[in-house]
Formats: C-alpha cells, sequence, structure tokens
C-alpha cells in the first residue's frame, strides 16, 4: 500500500463573531505562531472581515476564507454573495454544508453540491462539512449518514476537482456542546468517509484527501484527534476566537 503524507490543516470558523478591528488585531497577533507551525493554518471569517483579513494575512501563511457562499456567478439574488466575489475580496477557501446552515437555513445536500461546484468554479478551495446527528448517532445510523451526504454533495465532482476540496467530519452533536467525539470515533469515522470515497474515485485520490474533524475541538483534546491515522487537520470554532486558544491548537 503507498504511504501518502498529507498536509495538517487546521481552520478557524469564526461564525458571526468579531468586528474588522477585532480580526485585524486577532491576525497580527497569529501570524508569528502560524510561521512557526508545520500546520496550514485558514480562517473562515464573516464576509465584512474578508478584504481586511486578507490584507492584514498578506505577507503571511495564514489563508482567508468565508463560511458560504452562493452557488450562482451572478444575478438577480438579494443579499447573495457569490464565490466570484469571495476571491475579489481575498478569500482562497470556503466552506460549504455547515451543520448550522443544514438546520438553520435547511440547506439540502443537493444545494451543497451546487454550492461546491460553484466554488471549485471561481477557484476557492472547498470545505464541504457531513457529520451526523445526535439521534442517528445513537441509533446507529452514523455509516448510512455520511455515506448519503458524501455521495450527494459530492455528485458529479471529478477526481481532478476533488484535489481542490477538504472533508470535514463534524457530528453534530459535539459541536458547540463540550462533548468532542473520542479520538476512536473521529478515527472510524474518517476511515469510512475515505473507504466511501475510494468507492467512488478510486483509492488513490481518496488517500489524498484532507478529512479535518469538528466538533469542540480545544487546546487539550487536538492533539489526540490529531494523532489518528485519518484525522488530519481539525475545523475549529469556538476555540477559533480566542488568539490564546487558536495559537496553542495551530502550535501542535
Ligand atoms: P465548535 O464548532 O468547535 O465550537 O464545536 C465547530 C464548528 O462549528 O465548525
Amino acid at each position: 500500500m503507498s504511504v501518502t503524507v498529507r498536509p495538517t490543516v487546521i481552520t478557524g470558523n469564526w461564525k458571526m463573531y468579531k468586528t474588522i478591528s477585532e480580526a485585524v488585531s486577532f491576525i497580527e497577533g497569529l501570524i508569528p505562531f502560524a510561521s512557526k507551525t508545520h500546520a496550514e493554518v485558514g480562517l473562515a471569517v464573516p464576509f465584512t472581515i474578508l478584504p481586511s483579513a486578507a490584507k492584514a494575512a498578506q505577507n503571511s501563511l495564514i489563508k482567508v476564507g468565508a463560511q458560504n457562499l452562493n452557488a450562482e456567478k451572478e444575478g438577480a439574488f438579494t443579499g447573495e454573495i457569490s464565490g466570484r466575489m469571495l476571491t475579489d475580496a481575498g478569500a482562497s477557501f470556503v466552506i460549504v454544508g455547515h451543520s448550522e446552515r443544514r438546520r438553520l437555513f435547511h440547506e439540502t445536500d443537493a444545494m451543497i453540491n451546487k454550492k461546491l461546484k460553484g466554488a471549485l468554479h471561481a477557484g476557492l478551495r472547498t470545505i464541504v462539512c457531513i457529520g451526523e446527528t445526535l439521534e442517528e448517532h445513537q441509533q446507529g445510523k452514523v455509516q448510512t449518514v455520511l455515506q448519503k451526504q458524501i455521495e450527494q454533495s459530492f455528485e458529479g465532482i471529478t477526481e481532478e476537482q476533488l484535489k481542490n476540496v477538504i472533508l470535514a467530519y463534524e457530528p453534530v452533536w459535539a459541536i458547540g456542546t463540550n462533548q468532542t467525539a473520542t479520538p476512536e470515533i473521529a478515527q472510524k469515522a474518517h476511515r469510512f468517509c475515505r473507504e466511501v470515497m475510494a468507492r467512488k474515485w478510486g483509492e488513490i485520490p481518496a488517500e489524498k484527501v484532507v478529512i479535518q474533524y469538528g466538533g469542540s475541538v480545544k487546546a487539550d483534546n487536538a492533539a489526540s484527534l490529531l494523532e489518528q491515522a485519518d484525522v488530519d487537520g481539525l475545523l475549529v470554532g469556538g476555540a477559533s476566537l480566542s488568539l490564546d486558544s487558536f495559537s496553542k491548537i495551530i502550535r501542535l
């Protein structure tokens, strides 16, 4: 079997937090830590912050991205933001399919699939989030849910496009709850996701996909998660809002 060395990608998801000035001072503080870690560091910021955050991060290793986009290139869609607008504002990546968007904004796998295609078309590296709810977890439906989410949200995505995609396994019951998945649970789910991808695109392309874990990642549990063979990175919500905790996580 070939041994694939995948990069470690640690991304902060700021959700609907921070103003421009708060973001800029955070990034200035993070730059020295980002230059010392072997991990690729990204921050998914609110739309309004993108240009200033991209400017603050421009001579550093920190990547700036967005948390959502509209799948269309342009059009009469009041209040929406396209992939092209995101790259224009300085984003190099975007998150799609976060469970908060699925749950609160009724996004389906079909919609996420369109967003993924729109994002890749605009040249954005795309983090696709999947994960089961507590109920599905308790009913033993984890693999069924993950398989369906991968199959439907990646419909029509080519092996070439897959190179610009990161998968994030975020069990819904672990997000913002302080109930982190154990490293064993995360590893088992990540391995399963890789097998599903291998069936779709072949073993070698699947081995190259970075799979992040997300859900109550903190400085004190990040290392044990990253030690797992198929946990290649972290998607960090709450703990990415404080420079102290996020800098500790990226130093691991
Ligand atoms: P959390 O959020 O780290 O606060 O649990 C993770 C996420 O929503 O991506």
